[in-house]
């Protein structure tokens, strides 16, 4: 069975197919490569001893996925492709919707036209806002306060609405949590252009070596020792729920949301003490200012994807630091 796979070059992307591959199905990845590189496809390959078909190219490019369409037999497409910082698109709000939501159109057009109607869309836990009590649950009220958040949720909306005009589409809208840690191979990870926006690798550069210290945004969060919490997660596990995700959309209609996360919450001094401690190299730190538009707490009730998808997150913290951290100092510069 063959799944078409947006954005499966990058980082959550490449550990999916990764993981479809070694389960068996078919996988077909469209990547334009515009934050990722041709060299993961043969790392993939390295891991799992099989190939997948890669389309250099945009999927905004309609002609190109119709291509993709007519060459292969296409059962689901797992949506990966898109922009994600949320300080560039505070920036460059046209090009992140430009890219996230023109993308998303384009492959639901195409989608249509083949009769192809089986989507695992990557949804955010940034859907919602800041305001709401942890843990949060699916049905809370969503919100965003960025273009990157308001991107995932327009796109949340529009499928809904899909849905709604044509009850023949199943589609699967995963809510991740942080996903952090490494394939045990330590031959893919994540490797991010320029200085790192996220914690867990801005904590394995300083070990590395290529950045001098942390810095800890902020010590008087309302958590246990002041710093932000989040709910990391294994980018493991978050591939495995992707397979999970499959399986329900190949047996279910419907448009429904699922948060993948842990359900528990690590702020930012544990994080780095656990990384410490795991590895056994120092993480110097100071404390700087709030970056702005951070909640004191995120965490997931994962209870419907465990319930519905059958899926739970079985890696630890330590080993999320360990994976981590093979990943990064066998390739201190990413791919
Ligand atoms: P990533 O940047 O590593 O992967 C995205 C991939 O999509 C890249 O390989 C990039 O080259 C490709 N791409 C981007 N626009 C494209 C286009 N128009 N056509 C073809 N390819 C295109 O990011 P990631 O961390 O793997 O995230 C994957 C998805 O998950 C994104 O949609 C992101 O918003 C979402 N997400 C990520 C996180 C996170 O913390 N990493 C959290 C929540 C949601
Ligand atoms: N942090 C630091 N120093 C750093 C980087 C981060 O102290 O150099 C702190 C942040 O203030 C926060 C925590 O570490 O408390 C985690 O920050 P990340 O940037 O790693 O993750 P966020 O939870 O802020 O953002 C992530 C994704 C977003 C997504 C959001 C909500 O990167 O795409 O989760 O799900 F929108």
């Amino acid at each position: 069975m063959a799944i078409l796979v947006t954005g499966g070059a990058g980082f959550i992307g490449s550990h999916t197919c990764v993981e479809l591959l070694s389960t068996g199905y078919e996988v077909i990845v469209v990547d334009n490569l515009s934050n990722s590189s041709e060299e993961v496809l043969s790392r993939i390959e390295r891991i799992t001893g099989k190939n997948t078909r890669f389309y250099k190219g945009d999927v905004r490019d309609k002609e190109l996925l119709r291509t993709v369409f007519s060459e292969n037999t296409v059962e689901a497409v797992i949506h990966f492709a898109g922009f994600k910082a949320v300080g560039e698109s505070v920036q460059l709000p046209l090009m992140y919707y430009n890219n996230n939501l023109t993308s998303t159109l384009i492959l639901l057009e195409v989608m249509q036209e083949f009769d192809v109607k089986r989507l695992v869309f990557s949804s955010s836990a940034t859907v919602y806002g800041i305001h709401n009590p942890v843990p949060l649950t699916e049905d809370m009220p969503l919100s965003a306060s960025n273009p990157y958040g308001r991107s995932k949720l327009f796109i949340e909306e529009i499928l809904r609405d899909l849905y709604i005009s044509d009850e023949s589409w199943s589609i699967a809208l995963l809510r991740y949590f942080n996903p952090i840690g490494a394939h045990s191979s330590g031959l893919i990870g994540e490797s991010p252009k320029g200085v790192p926006n996220n914690l867990m690798p801005y904590i394995s550069q300083v070990a590395v070596g290529k950045l001098e210290k942390l810095n800890v945004f902020g010590n008087d969060y309302a958590t246990a020792d002041g710093t932000g919490s989040r709910d990391y997660i294994h980018i493991v596990d978050l591939a495995l729920g992707h397979l999970k995700a499959i399986k329900w959309v190949m047996a279910h209609r419907g448009c429904d949301a699922f948060n993948l996360g842990t359900g528990k919450g690590t702020t930012v001094l544990q994080l780095r003490d656990a990384f410490v401690n795991s590895t056994g190299v120092e993480i110097p730190y100071s404390y700087a200012s709030r970056r702005p538009g951070d909640a004191d707490e995120v965490y997931a009730c994962a209870d419907k994807a465990r319930d519905q998808l059958g899926w739970e997150a079985k890696y630890d913290i330590e080993a999320m630091c360990l994976d981590t951290w093979r990943w990064q100092k066998n390739n201190p510069d990413g791919f």
